[in-house]
């Protein structure tokens, strides 16, 4: 082999040696390299399961004494800058091979977590009312609870919606706010009849009238639309007038309203009704008498008086005298009232009662100012007793 050609070849040979110690070099650089992540790394995590389980054997040895204690110990981990949100922080760096075997303990840590601070509140809770309810003095005077009853104007109605059910009369009901056909119109109101005045009726819209019910007769109006005849309903309700507040008158007072329609019904099936209901509400030597009125609604009309319970018709202060008590007005339901309301007057008729409940109210409990049933004063309503 010539000099040159062996040259040559050493430098081919050179050339393979340097390129495999390179390639060995690069390798175990490259190796080296990748043993210190995975050390920084395998750090890391072990890391962070030494704070879980650290975690996990502080929340098992926790023993609060009080609930600020165990709100505290919940905010340090479970509060949003808490140990658990850093774990989550850190948790975010953590490579995807190992995110499963994390995520599994960390969630364990927040069920753990959770567990046991809902445990420790609800124990230290009823731990509270268990010292609540002790009774460290067994000769002690017991509380007297304070029963209540019902408001008089309640008891009164209740009482008269009894006596009408005896009868057969069942309650119907309507709003307070109305319009002009029911409150006026249907009932037989002359257009120029004083209550349809601003000065007792309180108007909420005009043309077309819009109006707080003056009185409960307009429910008889919204019952003869909804039912055929025979009719026996009682209308108890609230009621309002545009009148000065005295202690005989109130803008805001309660109405009964009662209405019976069927064929043959007559005045004296009227007298009999209003007899039997005054003996069942003021007692059975109660009298009633009847004195020509007027009404739109009713023709004829009349004014029933019960005699005095106070003096027993003989006369005294609160009979003025004269024996007799107002208490209600009443009459045959007008033949207009009827045909308005689509009911054939020559095949039915009927009669018509209302009457205001403070004012049976006064006269039963010897009451003398009717602002009393508004004030909400207890000393007043404590006086009235009724089986609630
Ligand atoms: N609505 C009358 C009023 O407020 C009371 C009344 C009188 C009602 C006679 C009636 C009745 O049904 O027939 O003064």
């Amino acid at each position: 082999m010539s000099n040159e050609k062996w040259f040559e070849a050493l430098l081919f040979q050179l050339f393979f040696v340097s390129l495999a110690v390179n390639y060995t070099y690069s390798t175990r650089e490259h190796l080296y390299v990748r043993a210190c992540a995975g050390l920084r790394r395998y750090k890391y995590i072990r890391n962070m399961i030494q704070k879980i389980e650290k975690l996990l054997s502080e929340i098992e040895a926790f023993q609060p004494a009080t609930a600020a204690d165990v709100e505290a110990f919940r905010i340090k981990i479970l509060g949003k800058k808490g140990e658990l949100g850093n774990l989550m922080e850190e948790f975010k760096s953590v490579p995807a091979e190992q995110k499963r075997e994390l995520g599994q303990r960390l969630n364990h840590l927040k069920t753990v977590a959770t567990e046991r601070i809902n445990t420790l509140k609800e124990e230290l809770m009823n731990a509270q009312a268990m010292n609540a309810s002790k009774i460290d003095d067994m000769t002690r005077p017991g509380s007297n609870e304070q029963v209540g009853s019902r408001h008089p104007i309640s008891i009164v109605k209740n009482e008269i919606v009894g006596i009408f059910a005896r009868l057969g009369y069942t309650v119907a009901d309507g709003p307070e706010i109305e319009d002009d056909w029911h409150v006026f119109s249907a009932l037989n109101f002359p257009p120029e009849h004083p209550a349809r005045d601003m000065q007792d009726t309180f108007f909420i819209e005009q043309n077309p009238d819009v109006v707080l019910r003056t009185h409960t007769s307009s429910i008889q109006v919204r019952t003869m639309e909804r039912q055929k005849p025979p009719i026996r309903v009682i209308c108890p309700g609230r009621v309002f007038r545009n009148e000065a507040i005295s202690y005989r008158a109130h803008c805001i007072f309660h109405q009964i309203e009662g209405l019976y329609i069927d064929r043959n019904v007559s005045f004296a099936d009227m007298k009999q009704s209003l007899l039997y209901f005054a003996k069942e509400l003021f007692g059975e030597q109660a009298q009633i008498r009847m004195r020509p009125s007027y009404f739109p609604f009713t023709e004829p009309s009349a004014e029933v008086d019960v005699s005095c319970s106070i003096c027993g018709g003989k006369g005294c202060g609160v009979c003025k005298g004269t024996g007799w008590l107002e208490i209600m007005g009443c009459g045959m339901v007008d033949p207009n009232v009827l045909k308005s309301n689509n009911i054939d007057p020559n095949e039915y008729s009927g009669f018509a009662f209302g009457m205001g409940i403070e004012r049976i109210a006064m006269l039963k409990y010897g009451v003398g100012d009717l602002r009393l049933y508004f004030e909400n004063d207890v000393r007043f309503l404590n006086q009235f007793e009724s089986a609630l």
